[in-house]
């Protein structure tokens, strides 16, 4: 029997169409030997389709029409297994039922690869391919995972952060504290976005109000690092779980903007063929013209970092290169990189198809091992309880504290 593989992906978040674009790539790369893909596109107002003509990307090009023509659906649990069945806002039920054994989310961005998505697969007990919980949470927060890499030794900017609040309560208070602790240049981004998305640099006081008001645009807790002026990029993909992990090839993005852009990732280099498309598309140099020793603190670097993290399947750890101090800087994580990375692991000899199945093999993996903890044990507590004692009826008592 072939495993029925529900890839997932959209969601409400500014990355929602390199999602498309990564999760229809990925689609044609899968082994349809081994596996009967279920596509189900999250809509950037949550809600969730499928049909044959989710998996074309042309049709996303006038989204009623395919929407009107694919069927809307959510999940439903029956028994052991978990099913995507029609919404009930669907007219006619068409009594559909299919089967899910494996959800492959490939979403990029807050509201969905930060956790969001994983939690909502794990609460209806959906086995997914990628980062946990937790591990896609702390790395979709910029700050959160520079304070547990620096807790193992792994070197990252040293940064200031600021919430919505402080900013409301006193922007030139953030400002002025911005400029006591860092000299300019800086950089100013949202704590929680990707794909540059709301950052900038800024090299005076006005740049500075004017990138923290782009950030806070977008997030409610922004983040300002000194920039490095003579930088290089250094990006390195990695598989594998706590247990066991390999580095990829490394690649050297190359912009044609200081910061990295948005187009510079996904427009610059595009053409119509859809393996081109996505992360692929960007101009970059692979294998990066680096020495071997820097190469191999890379790998090295990359490795540690998915481990600390706590990751699992494919990520992609991207560094900042200080040329003028000589010095490696992980700057962050992809915890579902654009293209799944599958660029960096066919230098190595890994096709994109071994490459999704390797991805299959670590969530039964994972699968397996949770089976084997307790979720619970056996207690009594809730024959002890009255509902005299929660409280709020007239002349009870209310002790029952939990
Ligand atoms: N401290 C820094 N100094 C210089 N350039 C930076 C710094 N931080 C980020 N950048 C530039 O901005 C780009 C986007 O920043 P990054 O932290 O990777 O955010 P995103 O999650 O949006 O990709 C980087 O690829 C790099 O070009
Ligand atoms: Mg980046």
């Amino acid at each position: 029997m072939k495993i029925q593989l529900m890839v997932i992906f959209g969601g409400k978040s500014v990355e929602h169409e390199i999602s498309i674009i990564s999760a229809l790539q990925a689609i044609r790369h899968i082994n349809k030997d081994m596996y009967d893909v279920i596509p189900v596109y999250i809509t950037k107002d949550r809600d969730m389709y499928t049909g044959k003509d989710i998996t074309s990307i042309e049709e996303y090009q006038n989204l009623p029409a395919l929407l009107k023509k694919s069927s809307k659906v959510v999940f439903a649990k029956d028994g052991d297994r978990v099913y995507l069945t029609d919404h009930p806002s669907v007219r006619k039920f068409k009594k559909m039922k299919l089967p899910v054994d494996l959800a492959f989310p490939i979403v990029h961005g807050s509201n969905v690869e930060d956790g969001t998505l994983q939690g909502f697969l794990k609460t209806y007990g959906i086995p997914f391919i990628g980062c946990d919980v937790v591990s896609s949470a702390v790395g979709m927060d910029k700050h959160v995972m520079k304070t547990v890499l620096k807790d193992y030794n792994i070197p990252v900017l040293d940064c200031a952060i600021f919430s919505k609040y402080d900013y409301e309560a006193d922007s030139d208070a953030v400002a002025r504290a911005v400029e006591e602790k860092y000299a300019f240049p800086v950089i100013v981004k949202p704590a929680t976005l990707g794909s540059s998305i709301g950052i900038s640099k800024a090299s005076d006081h006005e740049e500075l109000e004017e990138a923290l008001s782009t950030a806070f645009s977008f997030a409610t807790k922004v983040l300002i690092e000194p920039a490095v002026t003579a930088l290089r990029e250094i990006n390195c993909s990695v598989v594998g779980d706590i247990e066991e992990a390999e580095a990829s090839e490394c690649e050297e993005p190359l912009n044609a903007t200081t910061i990295l852009s948005y187009e510079d990732k996904y427009i610059g280099n595009s053409s119509k063929n859809a393996d081109s498309q996505g992360m692929a598309s960007l101009a970059r140099q692979i294998p990066a013209n680096i020495t071997p020793e820097m190469r191999k603190e890379v790998r090295e670097l990359a490795v540690k970092t998915f481990k600390a993290l706590g990751c699992n399947g494919v990520v992609r750890i991207d560094f900042l290169y200080d040329t003028a101090a000589d010095k490696i800087y992980v700057n962050e994580i992809n915890t579902i990189p654009g293209s799944l990375s599958f660029y960096l692991w066919e230098p190595l000899g890994i096709p994109y198809e071994k490459l999704i199945d390797r991805l299959v093999e670590l969530c039964l993996k994972r699968e397996r091992e949770e089976k084997n903890l307790l979720s619970s044990f056996d207690t009594n507590v809730l024959s002890l309880c009255s509902n005299n004692a929660l409280g709020g009826a007239k002349g009870s008592k209310g002790k029952l504290k939990v």
